[in-house]
């Protein structure tokens, strides 16, 4: 086993960023309703100012919910490589170090502030680190959601479906506009963007969901896509709710910054799921942000500091790589709670138990 110790981080990452790429989507994919596979961008929504005061409750009874315990690996992501080189004719990881989903990159990156634990499985294939979620320990840890809880979990997806139309809004028909509320939510659907980016010395193909976008695609695909992030809040009332939404802020930044995700917009409820306020925030400006307040209202240091985030994200890849580029195998990258290392070991000495599909091995070696 080796670890990679978090001791000192606060010193030992801090000062100015490390060398970062800006993520360049090389394409996309959606799920439709019923969560089939298309290569094609048929799940984008475009962002529509949702009405206020909106009961994001409302049609609880007939979500129709996707499913998340079924291991879903790096399936379609791989799919999508195929698709993209059989498009452009060339290896789509030639020089890549690692591809993976954004949730786990954002897991990475939240190490140092919100502490949370997770396991992950890796293999290292033609010059090329995959990571997946290890799905037994996300399916043992995740708890039992009562029903308040799956309310609430509701309510992020009826704000999705309540601030976001099927078609570009110049183009949408007026009765989508206005039936947006009656519209049945379903999270089947998803829209995926994959980006190449970079940390340091380290390439990385992330793919990850983009809830919407706030025109349309750019005709010219040099310019960037000005896609949103949506989330929802509690409104807040205290200081500290908003210590707690300024800590919360980390991880939707964390997932927009690494997809390149432009605007965070954030519908603030009450307690009882009434929509009252919507916020838009530049994501790039969410770190300097939260700090030039923390010193212009003498509040003490800010709760998390971006620079300490990518460069202690940089350091771990850079890490990862040195120590699985080669290897044989299957490997867990595991951290608990306050445990204050990452560690990395093999769990299986050959093959690839899923993490590569049978599919992805034989187009590779044809
Ligand atoms: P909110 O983030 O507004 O609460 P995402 O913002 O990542 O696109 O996720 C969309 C919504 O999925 C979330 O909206 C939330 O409702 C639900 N969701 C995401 N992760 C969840 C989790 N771990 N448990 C319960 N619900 C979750
Ligand atoms: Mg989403
Ligand atoms: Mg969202």
């Amino acid at each position: 086993m080796q670890s990679f110790s978090m001791a000192g981080y606060q010193t030992r990452f801090a000062g100015k960023s490390a060398m970062i790429k800006r993520p360049k989507e090389i394409t996309c994919f959606s799920y439709d309703d019923n969560h089939v596979l298309r290569h094609d961008g048929s799940s984008l929504r475009y962002y529509y100012t949702p009405d206020l005061h909106s009961d994001l409750g409302e049609g609880f009874s007939s979500f129709i919910k996707h499913d998340d315990s079924v291991d879903e690996h790096l399936d379609s992501l791989l799919e999508s490589l195929i698709e993209l080189e059989k498009r452009d004719g060339e290896c789509a990881t030639k020089d890549v170090d690692f591809v993976t989903w954004r949730g786990m990159v954002t897991k990475l990156m939240t190490v140092p502030y919100m502490d949370d634990g997770f396991e992950m499985n890796a293999v290292f294939y033609d010059g090329t680190i995959y990571i997946e979620e290890n799905n037994a320990y996300k399916q043992a840890t995740r708890g039992v959601q009562d029903e308040r809880g799956a309310r609430m979990s509701y309510w992020g997806y009826k704000f999705e479906t309540l601030s976001t139309l099927a078609t570009p809004w110049g183009e949408a028909p007026r009765d989508e506009i206005e039936n947006r509320g009656r519209e049945v939510v379903n999270n089947k659907a998803q829209y995926c963007s994959i980006v190449k980016t970079g940390f340091g010395n380290c390439s990385l193909i992330i793919a990850g969901e983009v809830d919407a976008i706030w025109d349309c695609r750019p005709m010219n695909p040099a310019n960037p896509i000005n896609y949103v992030e949506l989330k929802t809040s509690r409104i807040i009332m205290t200081d500290n709710q908003h210590f707690n939404f300024e800590k919360k802020l980390q991880r939707f930044w964390a997932q927009s910054f690494l997809l390149g995700v432009p605007k965070l917009i954030i519908g603030f409820r009450t307690d009882g799921g009434i929509l009252t306020s919507i916020d838009i925030r530049d994501t790039q400006s969410i770190p300097s942000k939260i700090k030039k307040a923390h010193i212009s209202q003498g509040l003490g240091p800010p709760p998390w500091d971006g620079n300490v985030v990518i460069n202690f994200t940089t350091a771990f890849l850079e890490w990862l790589k040195g120590t699985l580029a080669g290897q044989a195998g299957v490997w867990r990258i595991k951290y608990r709670q306050r445990s204050g290392a990452i560690e990395v070991f093999q769990v299986q000495e050959s093959g690839y138990a899923g993490v590569l599909t049978d599919r992805f091995l034989a187009w590779r070696s044809e």
